[in-house]
């Protein structure tokens, strides 16, 4: 199978590429708990850029990169200036001279993409603006250890985000239930939406919008909920908390769902905002172990781009 160069959106990767990176990513966590050494990607050396903050994106694939026996060399964005210090292509080419693969993380979706087209080696999108894959990844990692994929729902609930999107793109590529619920005026992107649909239609998805909170609960397997302001959008965050109060998940929303519903975030949480506090440290919620999926998931990517 011929796989993408880059790993920037799952819309452009195969439902049976995806799986086989899941199923990696399972072996690879079974022998980590076993202790067992996975040097598969020695002498190798990966480039983290990072123009916004991070705690697990950054920290799990510096710890995935040395456990594949390769190295990581973190850049924050403010040592280098894309395209004011240097340009774009310039940057790409230097990097692709001594560099296995670049993971970014960027504003600008579109630099993730011109970095990639400026680059001889794989460059992995560890979030912007409009995608977040590695978490998706790792979302699908955590929800096969709960449930099916296939079968279970996944209600995502909030604003129609980077994550959002990339749980869209999921579930299309995977063939899973979706159904995502925002307020009417921060639905998810439209050409988004076509793909994922597009995609679900191939696969035997099915993905849903809606703006009611209660009504979305009635099939929820998964709920998950992300922050109402991103990064980059906190200018938004007083407006956004008024119009995004009745998108809580809390115990009162929860309770609409069928018993064993369990709730997912990607982190970082705002404990009353988006989410109960009371939710968010019950045994429904799963919020760590998707956390501990990112390493995994991303172990996974980082094999299948570079031993491909
Ligand atoms: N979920 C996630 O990407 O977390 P960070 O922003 O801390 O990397
Ligand atoms: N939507 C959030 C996700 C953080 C992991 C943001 O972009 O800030």
């Amino acid at each position: 199978m011929t796989l993408p160069k880059d790993f920037i959106s799952l819309a452009d990767w195969s439902s049976d590429a995806l799986h086989s990176m899941l199923e990696r990513a399972r072996e690879l966590k079974r022998l980590r708990a076993n202790r067992t050494p996975t040097p598969t990607l020695q002498g190798r050396s990966v480039l983290l850029y990072f123009e916004k903050p991070s705690l697990r994106t950054h920290v799990t694939f510096e710890i995935g990169v040395a456990e594949l026996g390769a190295n990581a060399i973190y850049l924050p964005a403010t040592q280098v200036k894309i395209g004011e210090r240097e340009p774009i292509e310039d940057v790409g080419r230097n990097l692709s001279c001594w560099c296995d693969a670049i993971v970014a993380r960027t504003y600008s979706h579109g630099l993730v993409v011109d970095l990639a087209a400026n680059s001889s080696v794989p460059v992995i999108n560890a979030l912007t603006d409009a995608l977040h894959p590695c978490q998706a990844m790792a979302d699908a990692l955590t929800m096969m250890e709960h449930g099916e994929l296939r079968k279970d729902r996944l209600v995502y609930i909030g604003d129609g985000n980077n994550v959002a999107h990339s749980l869209i793109h999921l579930a299309g590529s995977l063939g899973m239930k979706l159904t995502i619920c925002t307020p009417p005026d921060y639905a998810p992107d439209a050409e988004v939406m076509r793909n994922g649909s597009r995609l679900a239609a191939t696969t035997g998805g099915e993905i849903r919008l809606e703006t009611d909170p209660a009504a979305s609960m009635k099939d929820a397997a998964f709920v998950y909920t992300d922050v109402w302001a991103s990064m980059g959008q906190e200018g938004e965050a007083a407006a956004r908390r008024e119009i995004f109060a009745p998108y809580q998940v809390n115990a009162e929303l929860l309770s609409r769902a069928p018993t064993g519903v369990r709730v997912l975030h990607c982190l970082p949480a705002h404990r009353g905002e988006e989410i109960s506090a009371e939710v968010f440290e019950s045994s429904a919620s799963v919020v760590f172990q998707q956390a501990e999926n990112r390493l995994h998931a991303q172990k996974a990517i980082l094999e299948t781009l570079l031993l491909a």
